[in-house]
């Protein structure tokens, strides 16, 4: 078995970073396989709204100059899929919106080709929003009839510079009781 993670963060390795590390070492001790890809760098479009996902049904996006359908891919071949993002301006980046709208609308195309996966979302914050950022990623698992669990508490960490997530305990307590929950799921869904 196999989650993927995609780490919206404009910053490589940062707290959100470290809270899907976190969230993996659980996942490893039980087997299961793990992979983060990071879009600190790359480069990801918003959705153009042309509609030829639904025309064409060939589980990809017509826009290929950038890395939207290789995400794609990897959330087709996962068994899991973390969603993570810092909080910014209260929401996720524009980044993880963008696979959002761009992945949602081709999974839609494609009866629902996510459907009952399992979805969690990762969220780092300075201070405030990340709960909303946390609900703007779960909608998007829920309208894509994949099942996700939960945790001792939202799954949040608190951390401004880099590296400040690894002082909140309780944050990375619930990476790991999620990760936990993750596996446990995981396991029954796919036996
Ligand atoms: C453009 C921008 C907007 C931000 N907005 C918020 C915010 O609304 N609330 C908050 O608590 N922190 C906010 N932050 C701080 C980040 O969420 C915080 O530093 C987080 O730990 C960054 O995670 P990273 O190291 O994975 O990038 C913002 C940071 C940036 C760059």
């Amino acid at each position: 078995m196999k989650v993927v993670a995609f780490n919206g963060s404009a910053r490589k390795d940062g707290n959100t970073a470290i809270l899907v590390r976190q969230v993996f070492s659980e996942l490893e001790k039980e087997g299961i396989e793990t992979e983060m890809v990071q879009f600190a760098g790359q480069s990801i479009r918003g959705c153009t709204a042309c509609g030829q996902c639904f025309k064409n049904k060939d589980k990809r996006c017509v826009v290929k100059n950038d890395i939207a359908n290789d995400c794609i891919a990897k959330m087709v071949a996962a068994d899991g899929i973390l969603l993570a993002s810092p909080t910014y301006f209260a929401d996720l980046t524009t980044e993880m919106k963008a696979l959002i709208d761009r992945a949602g609308y081709v999974a839609r195309a494609n009866d629902d080709m996510f459907k009952r996966k399992v979805g969690a979302a990762v969220v780092a914050v300075r201070r405030a929003g990340s709960v909303h950022t946390f609900d703007s990623i779960n909608h998007f698992f829920l309208i894509s009839q994949m099942i996700v669990p939960g945790s001792i508490y939202w799954n949040m960490g608190i951390g401004r510079a880099k590296g400040d997530v690894e002082q909140d305990e309780e944050g990375l307590q619930t990476m790991e009781t999620l990760a936990q929950n993750m596996a446990w799921l995981l396991k029954k869904i796919n036996t």
